[in-house]
């Protein structure tokens, strides 16, 4: 049987230490799913569509990695995909009470289905998502803790927002999302030919 897992989570952005947990993930389960979770509470930088974008990018070169998006109970998303293990970082001591608590209730919740924890690699123990919006909001350098592609994001971000304020970032917004969709037109009829 081919053990699959999926890695949720919110990825508002994705960092380099996302990466470095797709990687060591990627290494030990013959399938991986990167879930981006579609909160209607959250108020998030980047809709899902340029999470999703980003993520597939900086996920090309692994063969056996993929990115979806979900919404509802992360139990009921890895049901349906049929995964067997939920992935999760861990980076410090500060992380393990609420990766605790969640993963024994999605133990409660789906007694079959393991979370396995791994770490990110030292250098990236401070690193979260939050802190990069932070940063970059703030005008501060974000080039070694997020991919390229995710510094011109932001930067792009920045500009707009500066500029235009929020009407501006939606309307930028709008158009990467129809960019998007037009190259998975494309893919799709170029498989199908
Ligand atoms: O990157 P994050 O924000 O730490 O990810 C948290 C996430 C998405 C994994 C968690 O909030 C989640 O699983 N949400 C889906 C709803 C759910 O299943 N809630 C019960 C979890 S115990």
């Amino acid at each position: 049987m081919k053990r699959k897992a999926i890695y949720p989570g919110s990825f508002d952005p994705p960092t380099n230490g996302h990466l470095d947990l797709i990687e060591r993930g990627s290494k030990i389960f013959d399938e991986l799913i990167v879930a981006i979770l579609r909160n209607p509470e959250k108020d998030p930088l980047f809709s899902v569509n340029e999470r999703r974008q980003m993520l597939e990018s900086m996920t090309g070169g692994f063969d056996n990695v993929s990115v979806d998006t979900f919404h509802g109970l992360t139990v009921d998303y890895a049901l349906r995909v049929e995964a067997q293990a939920i992935l999760r970082g861990i980076r410090a001591i500060s992380d393990y009470e609420y990766e605790l608590q969640m993963a024994l209730m999605n133990r409660k919740l789906q007694p079959g289905l393991e979370t396995v924890f791994m770490m990110p690699a030292a250098k990236y123990s401070y690193l979260s998502s939050r802190l990069v919006r932070e940063v970059a909001q703030l005008g501060g350098p974000v080039d070694c803790l997020v991919p390229d592609l995710v510094v011109q994001k932001l930067r792009e971000k920045m500009d707009v927002a500066n500029k235009f304020g929020a009407a501006g970032a939606h309307e930028l917004e709008a158009r990467s999302a129809d960019r998007a969709a037009a190259e998975r037109k494309t893919k799709s009829r170029k498989r199908k030919s």
